[in-house]
C-alpha cells in the first residue's frame, strides 16, 4: 500500500493518546481501529481509569475538543458527553422541536447527538426507550425532529460520526443491561482493566504530579477530521483474501455450540452474521494501522476477542463455577475469553 498520508497523521493520533494516557496500548489502538471502521464502541471498565479521557483525547487531536463546527447550516460539537440517567428522555439525546412566542412557530433544538465524538457515559443507567434512541441514531447516522432528517454524517465535507459508550462492569441495581441485540451494534466492547503493572501505575501518577491543568490540555492537533474519512476510505480499500474470508467464515460460525459442541460449554449462544462483518471490517482497519494494504489470518486472530467478547452469550454455570474460583466480574471475561479460544483453535 505504501503509507498514506492519512495514515501518517493518524499514527500521530495514536501518539498523542500515548502522551494523556499512560498504558492501555491495545485499548487505545482498537478504538482508533473502530473509528477508521466506521463502528462505534462500547467502553467497559470501573471508574477512574482514563476512560472519558482517552476520548476526549482523541477529539482534541484532532483539533475537535471545545470546538463547535457548521456542516450544511447545521452546527455541530466537536465532543459531547451524554450522562445517562434513568430520567433521560429520547429528545434530550436527539433534540426536539421548541416553541418560539417570538416567531409564534417551532424551532429545532437539535440535541448533543450532533457532535463528531460523543461520550455516551453509563448508558446501562437510562431506560431501554433512551438507549434505543441513541442505538437508533447510531446504526442510522440520521435523527429526524419534527418532520426534517438531519444527518450526523457528511463524508464529502469531513464530518464523521463516532459513538462511545462506557458501562460498568459490576451490574447495578436499578440499571438497564443492554439487551444482546443491541449489543451487537458496537462493533467492539473494549474491556479496561487496572493498570497493568506498578509501573503503569507510578507512570499515571507521575504524569500528573506537579501539574494545575489535566496533561490533556497538552495534547496538540495532529490531524485533521477529513483525515479521519480518507483513513476510513483506505481501510475500505484493504484487501482480503479467500483464505482469510474464509478463516472469518468459520470463526462466526464456530461460536454457535450447534456447529461446535464443545464451544457449548462455554457458550450459550454464538455470534450473528452482522458480528462476522464487524470481525472483518475491525480485521481491515487493524491491518491498515500496521500499514499494510491486505488482511492477514492474524490481524483476524487478533480482533477476535475485541469484536466478539460482547456478542456471545457466556454459559451461566461456567461463569459461577469460575466465579468460586476467585476474581468476581473478571469471570464472565474469563469463560467468553476461553470460549473463543476452543473457537480460534478449531478453526486453525
Ligand atoms: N492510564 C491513565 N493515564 C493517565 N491518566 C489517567 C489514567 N487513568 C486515570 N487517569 C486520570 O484519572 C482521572 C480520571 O480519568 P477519567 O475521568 O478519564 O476516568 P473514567 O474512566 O472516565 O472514570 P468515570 O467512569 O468515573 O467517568 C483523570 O484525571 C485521568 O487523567
Ligand atoms: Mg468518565
Amino acid at each position: 500500500m505504501g503509507t498514506s498520508s492519512s495514515l501518517t497523521r493518524i499514527k500521530k493520533v495514536l501518539e498523542a493518546l500515548d502522551r494523556s494516557v499512560i498504558g492501555y496500548r491495545l485499548e487505545k489502538k482498537i478504538v482508533v481501529a473502530s473509528l477508521l471502521a466506521r463502528g462505534h464502541v462500547l467502553l467497559e471498565g470501573v471508574p477512574g481509569i482514563a476512560k472519558t479521557t482517552l476520548v476526549r483525547a482523541l477529539s482534541k487531536s484532532l483539533g475537535l475538543l471545545g470546538e463547535k463546527v457548521t456542516v450544511n447550516g447545521v452546527e455541530f460539537s466537536g465532543f459531547s458527553r451524554i450522562q445517562f440517567t434513568p430520567d433521560l428522555m429520547p429528545s434530550d439525546v436527539t433534540g426536539s422541536l421548541v416553541f418560539n412566542p417570538r416567531t409564534r412557530d417551532f424551532e429545532p433544538r437539535l440535541g448533543p447527538i450532533f457532535a463528531y465524538f460523543v461520550l455516551a457515559d453509563e448508558i446501562n443507567r437510562a431506560t431501554p426507550r433512551t438507549q434505543s434512541a441513541l442505538l437508533e441514531a447510531m446504526q442510522e447516522r440520521s435523527v429526524t425532529i419534527g418532520n426534517k432528517t438531519y444527518f450526523l454524517e457528511d463524508r464529502s465535507r469531513g464530518k464523521f460520526f463516532f459513538v462511545a459508550a462506557t458501562q460498568n462492569p459490576v451490574e447495578q441495581e436499578g440499571t438497564y443491561p443492554l439487551p444482546e441485540a443491541q449489543l451487537d451494534r458496537f462493533v467492539t466492547r473494549v474491556v479496561m482493566g487496572y493498570p497493568e503493572s506498578v509501573e503503569e501505575e507510578r507512570e499515571i501518577l507521575k504524569l500528573h504530579e506537579g501539574r494545575i491543568e489535566e496533561p490533556l490540555q497538552e495534547v496538540m492537533k495532529v490531524a485533521d477530521p477529513e483525515d479521519v474519512i480518507r483513513a476510513q476510505d483506505e481501510v475500505v480499500r484493504v484487501k482480503v483474501s479467500e483464505e482469510v474470508l474464509e478463516h472469518v467464515t468459520l470463526l462466526t460460525r464456530l461460536t454457535r455450540p450447534e456447529f461446535l459442541p464443545q464451544v457449548g460449554e462455554f457458550f450459550e449462544l454464538g455470534v450473528s452474521p452482522r458480528g462476522g462483518i464487524h470481525l472483518l471490517k475491525l480485521s481491515k482497519a487493524w491491518a491498515y494501522l500496521s500499514g499494510r494494504g491486505e488482511v492477514r489470518k492474524e490481524d483476524v486472530n487478533a480482533m477476535l476477542f475485541p469484536a466478539f467478547n460482547h456478542r456471545v452469550v457466556p454459559r451461566l454455570e461456567k461463569v459461577v463455577e469460575y466465579e468460586e474460583e476467585g476474581g468476581r466480574f473478571s469471570a464472565r471475561y474469563r469463560v467468553i475469553r476461553e470460549g473463543l479460544e476452543v473457537v480460534r483453535k478449531a478453526v486453525s
